[in-house]
């Protein structure tokens, strides 16, 4: 008898960071399996993009938060943390964006 391995469609829930470690104004890059991804804190909700900006690559957590946006400290692009929306030249792509849970006091990306 074979038996078949069962895979879920799922992305998983991963556990990345204490809530209280995203700190209003600052960006905390954090390590995934699915690569570098910034958490940003914007009127106390936590949203987490792909630590890379679409310009050139470099860290997005290199760079500033405000306003609602994150730009990057290498040539000034500016991206929408909530949408991952490319919103400032020399970037016209957007950074991937990931859904956030918060819960016990943990924050959890869907990665997949
Ligand atoms: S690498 Fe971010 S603006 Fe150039």
């Amino acid at each position: 008898m074979v038996r078949k391995k069962t895979v879920s469609a799922e992305p998983e829930w991963v556990r990345v960071a204490s809530v209280g470690d995203v700190l209003p104004d600052r960006l905390l890059p954090v390590n995934t399996d699915a690569g570098p991804v910034v958490l940003a804190r914007v009127d106390g909700e936590v949203y987490a993009l792909e630590d890379r900006c679409s310009h050139q690559d470099y860290p997005l957590s290199a760079g500033d938060l405000e306003d609602g946006q994150v730009e990057c400290a290498f040539h000034g692009a500016r991206f929408d943390v909530c949408t991952g929306r490319a919103t400032q030249l020399p970037a016209i792509t957007p950074v991937r964006t990931f859904d956030v849970e918060v819960r016990d006091g943990a924050v959890y990306l869907r990665l997949g």
